[in-house]
């Protein structure tokens, strides 16, 4: 669907919903919706979706002559508010912003100008985005649009499986903005489908029955790295901030104000479609702070921190044996719907982008930079692996935010994809021993030792009480 038509969609809700009540100061807004998207990919995941931007040019499609039979996805929630302590840092930091007695200079003058903050209530912090709590109706970029779109695309993609495969289970970990996501793709399907939502608690107390593994692993100290994080330079949020504190006499912004316009910038962007806090960093300052991203994540989320191997192969076992089963299972349609960290972990330990160098937290690297963050997980992030059988063989391959991503060792199958027993055996090779109940010591908080949601939904009934993380 093009901006135009996303636009247009927005539009056709207000005619319904508040027909009367579009504030004229976001007029503007009509025009510069759709001029920011260049900066999606430096906002470390936490603004709108975007696709994978290396995409090697391989085709979706299934390769001729071949039939699928297995799809799975492990998606993240879409476009949200910010979560309860990054909204709290954020109102921190625009109550500066409004003590300042005088009017903006520069970069900052937008805020004279009847500006109204994104956060207009706090209930909408940890929530998806939608047409009816954006901050303006015509945002094209909301977590309920994403989802409906992501529906039709799974549609259009995969009609013709779908066509034999219209009763399934669908799952989605316990928070709100999760199973939000999924009722919205399930709406978006419609009624020619027969699907039962089923919701994966998020409490500790679920163990390795989840699909949020890193709230059942009280051994995870994302601290663990600290020293290796700190080295990274931070001069590019003092520079920031002395630049708006030159521009205007007598404003004291910190490094963490800095900091926090990024995130300001990114989920205005999702509550609201644009944003002029965006506009105030430079594009060096956009890599530096993307970079810092990558490095947060790869050594508290990611290779560089191994226990993630452990946490990672939850899921991953899960789905190996889901792929080996498929000639046996009725349900051939896997969707499952989990937060970001959850689906870091798991292409984690499927080193789908592990090329088994460090990331240097010392300078910011260029040639032969492979782990971005948001390049994987942005918000409304979907990776799909698909399973199809070619003659006489069967063959598994990823496609991550519409981009198929070969794995770097086994590609030699049609559409660059890795034949199903050499896949087994190089799957089973990263997560031997990857053991995450103990790497976890999840003893501490549960007595669950497996995952067994995939197999026993249809008569345990998941329904989790929705949570507001
Ligand atoms: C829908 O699926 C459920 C199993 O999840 C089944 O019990 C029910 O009969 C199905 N309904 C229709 C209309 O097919
Ligand atoms: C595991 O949990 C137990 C009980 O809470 C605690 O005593 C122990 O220190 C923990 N071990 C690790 C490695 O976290
Ligand atoms: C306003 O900001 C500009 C830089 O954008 C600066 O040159 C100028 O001195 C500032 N004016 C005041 C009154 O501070
Ligand atoms: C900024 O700091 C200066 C020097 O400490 C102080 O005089 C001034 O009042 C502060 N400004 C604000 C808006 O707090
Ligand atoms: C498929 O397997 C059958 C039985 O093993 C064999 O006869 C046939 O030649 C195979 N077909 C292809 C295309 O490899
Ligand atoms: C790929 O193969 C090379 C050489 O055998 C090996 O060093 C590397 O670890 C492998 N990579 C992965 C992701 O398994
Ligand atoms: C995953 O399976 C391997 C065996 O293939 C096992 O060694 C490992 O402990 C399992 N990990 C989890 C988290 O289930
Ligand atoms: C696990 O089971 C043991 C033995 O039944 C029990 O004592 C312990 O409290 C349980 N732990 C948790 C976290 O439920
Ligand atoms: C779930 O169980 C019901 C009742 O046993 C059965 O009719 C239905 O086919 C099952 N659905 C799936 C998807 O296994
Ligand atoms: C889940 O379903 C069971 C059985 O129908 C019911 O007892 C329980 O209250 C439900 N839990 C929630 C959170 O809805």
């Amino acid at each position: 669907m093009s901006l135009q038509n996303c636009i247009l969609l927005a539009l056709a809700g207000v005619h319904t919903a508040h027909a009367l009540n579009i504030p004229k100061k976001f007029k503007a807004d009509l025009y510069n919706i759709g001029t920011q998207e260049h900066l999606f990919p430096y906002l470390g995941g936490a603004g709108p979706y975007f696709s994978y931007p290396e995409n090697y040019g391989i085709p979706i499609d299934t390769p001729s002559g071949c039939e699928i039979s297995q799809i799975q996805l492990l998606a993240r929630h879409g476009e949200r508010y910010p979560s309860l302590s990054k909204g709290k840092k954020l109102l921190k930091t625009w109550n500066t912003l409004q003590n300042f007695p005088d009017e903006f200079n520069g970069s900052l003058s937008f805020i004279n100008d009847d500006y109204e903050f994104f956060i207009q209530d706090m209930d909408n912090l940890e929530m998806e985005t939608t047409t009816e709590n954006s901050v303006n109706a015509i945002n094209p970029y909301t977590g309920e649009m994403n989802a409906k779109k992501h529906a039709q695309e799974f549609l259009a993609q995969y009609a013709d499986f779908l066509e034999d495969n219209r009763e399934f289970a669908v799952f989605a970990a316990g928070s709100q903005r999760v199973h939000d996501t999924a009722q919205y793709f399930i709406e978006s399907l419609g009624d020619k489908f027969n699907i039962s939502l089923q919701v994966v608690s998020e409490e500790a107390s679920s163990g390795a029955n989840t699909l949020s593994p890193g709230y059942s692993c009280p051994g995870w100290d994302p601290e663990d790295n600290e020293d290796i994080i700190s080295k990274y330079s931070t001069s590019y949020l003092k520079d920031i901030a002395q630049r708006l504190n030159g521009e205007n006499p007598g404003l004291n912004l910190t490094k963490t104000d800095a900091s926090n316009l990024f995130t300001w910038c990114a989920f205005e962007l999702n509550a609201r479609g644009y944003s002029e806090i965006c506009n105030v960093f430079t594009p060096e300052e956009l890599i530096r702070y993307s970079y810092y991203n990558d490095l947060t994540a790869y050594y508290e989320d990611g290779p560089g921190y191994p226990m993630i191997q452990a946490v990672g192969a939850l899921y991953l076992n899960a789905s190996i044996k889901l792929l080996e089963q498929s000639e046996e299972l009725d349900q051939r349609v896997w969707l499952s719907f989990t937060h970001d960290t959850d689906i870091l972990n798991y292409l984690t330990t499927l080193g789908l982008f592990d090329d088994g160098k460090k990331l240097d937290p010392t300078y910011t690297p260029f040639r032969d930079h492979v782990f971005h963050k948001s390049w994987f997980i942005p918000q409304g992030a979907r990776v799909y692996t698909q399973k199809f059988s070619c003659s006489n063989d069967s063959y598994v391959r990823y496609v991550v935010n519409d981009a198929v991503i070969p794995l770097e060792n086994c590609s030699d199958g049609p559409g660059f994809s890795c034949e199903a027993k050499k896949f087994y055996k190089y799957a089973k090779e990263r997560t031997a021993n990857q053991d995450f109940f103990q790497a976890c010591n999840v003893s501490s908080v549960s007595n669950t030792t497996e995952l067994t949601f995939f197999w026993d939904w249809n008569t345990t009934h998941y329904n989790a009480t929705l949570l507001r993380q």
